[in-house]
């Protein structure tokens, strides 16, 4: 083999993502959290909440058929702390016959949730798949748009009631072929599916316009609690890219139409991803996105985040622990994101397939190392600390060193000599105007004491559990 074709042949091999070496990265489990043992992270979430100052929906699906009911019962009662139903709520389980109510399934999911103190999110009201036998049928655009929408969306909407933190209101509308530049009109069109073309198998027109999106958006504001957040729901996005740049044109298209306040509309960003460099978002566009949203007055949801692997080695499962902690601190340090849902809760659960080892746990039930990893990265935000760096991008650009504080932009750490002291969780508030002396412990996980260190001292990282005045 001659010497460029070999070179040739070398880099084919390094560029393809599934033959690139895995990157070594650093995680929070390596720095006193525990990677080992049963997890019961509910207080955790409360702690979380108590600095986000609202409530901090942290979930993953349910249906009421439940091959593993015992292991379900018990991960919503200590893990998760938000359901949605992966396909109870769905068109084809809703309505299955024209103005035919069938929420049952829905409703149990619902049910199930409020049964173990959870909360609940709908999923979803519109969507092209997985609709009832009579649809699309020969429904007119008129009457799709003037009739089964607003039916379809009132009776599922008043069936699960306001005690819902958010619907899908549609779920993947926008094409995948979109280029920066395109209308919202444009960026639905380029689907290329049903409502916009009729699906049997002329494709010709059919809804020529955005009327449909408007139907179900105006009546899910017409029909949800006052605090249900309404979002518009996609794969794909969440980057610097066209198809988020459309998922915003259309948002914004839809605000400016039905008039429905900035502060209950969102983004649900489905985030099916893959543990391969270039194969997911990184934290800081993912950052820049919540932040554009966040300047709309709306709101960011990462809605059905799995990560899926080529093979479930030990690298593997810590660079998939990686990317998951970037994700969630993503979406804990935004201003405009309390939602969080992990789609299916274990791998032989997983609409990827149990080889794919998509989710938090295995086929058995036991946590990942992201398990361990989401409830590190959960604490130690509760905790009052400071962002991390992408650990995602690994070790060569990010390296958490708690002694020093969290890792900055560089393989260098960043001495964190100002990290605020842990958030108190439990016991009364320190007294106002306190001062710890020297060497005084002034934070850590489940520190109630005094966070501020006396003059000449300020308070540094030791562990998640113990900051010290040095
Ligand atoms: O309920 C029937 C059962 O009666 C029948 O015996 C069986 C075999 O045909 O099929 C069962 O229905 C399946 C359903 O899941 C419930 O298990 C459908 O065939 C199957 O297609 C459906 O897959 C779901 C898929 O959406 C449908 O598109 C997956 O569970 C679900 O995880 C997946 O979720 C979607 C989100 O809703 C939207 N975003 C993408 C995501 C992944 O595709």
């Amino acid at each position: 083999m001659s010497k460029s074709l070999a070179s040739f042949v070398l880099l084919a091999v390094l560029a393809s993502p599934a033959l690139a070496q895995t990157p070594t990265v650093s995680l929070l489990i390596d720095h006193g959290f525990p990677s080992s043992g049963t997890l019961n992270i509910k207080s955790t979430l409360a702690d979380v909440a108590t600095r986000k100052g609202q409530a901090f929906h942290f979930g993953s699906t349910y249906d009421t058929y439940d091959p593993d009911a015992a292991w379900t019962s018990s991960i919503f009662t200590t893990f998760f702390n938000h359901i949605v139903a992966e396909n109870g709520c769905k068109w084809d389980a809703t309505e299955p016959s024209r103005g035919t109510s069938s929420l049952t399934g829905c409703i149990g999911v619902q049910t199930f949730a409020t049964s173990h103190s959870d909360t609940f999110r709908g999923h979803n009201l519109f969507w092209h798949s997985q609709t009832p036998s009579w649809l699309p049928g020969g429904i007119s655009a008129s009457d799709l748009v003037d009739n089964v929408i607003p039916q379809h969306v009132m009776q599922e909407v008043t069936g699960l009631g306001a005690d819902v933190t958010s619907w899908d209101v549609v779920n993947e509308i926008v094409g995948d072929g979109v280029s920066n530049g395109m209308s919202a009109l444009q960026c639905v069109q380029n689907k290329n599916s049903w409502p916009t073309k009729t699906s049997d198998g002329s494709s010709q027109n059919l809804v020529t316009d955005l009327s449909f999106v408007y139907a179900a958006f105006s009546n899910a504001f017409k029909y949800a609690g006052s605090s249900t957040r309404l979002a518009i729901n996609d794969y794909n996005t969440g980057g610097n890219d066209a198809k988020t740049a459309c998922v915003l044109a259309v948002l914004k298209d839809v605000q400016a139409e039905t008039g429905i306040p900035w502060d209950r509309l969102a983004v649900g960003f489905q985030s099916h991803i893959t543990a391969a460099p270039g194969q997911f978002t990184s934290k800081s566009a993912l950052a820049t996105t919540f932040a554009n949203l966040a300047t709309l007055g709306a709101t960011a949801m990462i809605t059905e985040l799995d990560v899926k692997l080529s093979s479930a080695t030990s690298a593997n499962e810590r660079y998939q622990a990686a990317i998951w902690g970037d994700y969630l601190d993503a979406c804990l340090f935004a201003s405009n994101c309390n939602e969080f849902i992990n789609w299916d809760p274990r791998d032989d659960e997983s609409w990827l397939g149990t080889s794919s080892a998509g989710t938090l746990f295995d086929s058995s039930g036991n946590p990942k190392p992201a398990a361990y990893e989401v409830a590190a990265r959960l604490a130690y935000y509760a905790a009052g600390n400071p962002e991390l760096c992408a650990t995602a991008a690994g070790t060569g650009s990010c390296t958490i060193n708690i002694t020093g504080g969290s890792g900055g932009s560089g393989g260098s750490t960043t001495t964190a000599a100002s990290v605020p002291a842990s958030t108190p969780t439990g016991g009364s508030p320190p007294p106002a105007g306190c001062s710890t002396a020297k060497y005084g412990q002034c934070g850590g996980i489940g520190f109630s004491g005094c966070t501020t260190c006396a003059s000449g001292s300020t308070c540094q990282v030791g562990n998640a559990y113990y900051s010290q005045c040095l």
